[in-house]
């Protein structure tokens, strides 16, 4: 089963939590193995360069081929390869969620995992949440809650935000959710910062950004 699909298995959003942290881990390590080793004057200035790989990445509904050096994360890719720089990067460490786009579905921080590591899936970021000039809901409701003042956190929310009403209305508890065996059908304030404090907002937008959630999800502003 692909690991970002959703399934109905109780314990799938422990799964995708560990697989998410070791795959962060797995490429925080790789991207910063070689300054360690190089601070300690360990590396070998011959060491061949790894080969690069092919990968496919379905990115916005578009296909998109490309060879890179394996140990590109998907962030870079989409920056830097791509163009799409809507996903900001702002600590590359995987604790701002600046960088937050969807695989098949599901959010994650961007910069903490390799692109080779998603060839064949399906990616979203910002640029392909609108529909030609139709905002996608959250969009529309950010700016209408004025959710953003410097905007650069924004992109990372939006698309964190998409995910989490999936996560939501999939049944998927939080971890201010009480009784985990009946999760809450209705997001609250709680649930909504808890879900969403994987995102970090130095202009502290978060009462505009809480009420564009409700706005998007339904529920009275
Ligand atoms: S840039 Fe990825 S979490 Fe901060
Ligand atoms: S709007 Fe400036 S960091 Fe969030």
């Amino acid at each position: 089963m692909d690991e970002h699909e959703p399934n109905a298995e109780p314990n799938a959003f422990e799964v995708t939590r560990r697989t998410v942290i070791e795959t962060g881990a797995t490429a925080l390590l790789l991207t910063t193995l070689p300054r360690a080793a190089l601070a300690a004057g360990e590396a070998d200035d011959n060491e061949p360069l790894p080969p690069p790989v092919k990968v496919e990445l379905q990115i916005n509904a578009q296909p998109h081929s490309l060879t890179l050096d394996p140990r590109t994360t998907l962030l870079d890719a989409l920056r830097e390869h791509l163009a799409l720089t809507g996903s900001k990067k702002g600590c590359d460490h995987g604790q701002c969620g600046a960088c937050t786009v969807l695989i098949d579905g599901r959010r994650i921080n961007s910069c903490l995992t390799l692109a080779a590591m998603h060839d064949g899936h399906s990616i979203t970021t910002i640029e392909g949440l609108a529909r030609g000039d139709d905002l996608h809901p959250l969009q529309a409701a950010f700016v209408e809650h004025d959710g953003f003042q410097c905007g650069y956190c924004t992109s990372g929310q939006i698309c964190s935000a998409v995910g989490m009403l999936a996560e939501s209305r999939l049944g998927m508890p939080s971890y201010v959710t009480e009784d985990l065996t009946h999760p809450p059908t209705e997001l609250n304030d709680a649930e909504i910062r808890e879900r969403m404090s994987g995102n970090i907002c130095r202009c502290a937008a978060y009462p505009n950004i809480v009420a564009a959630i409700k706005q998007a999800a339904g529920m009275p502003t």
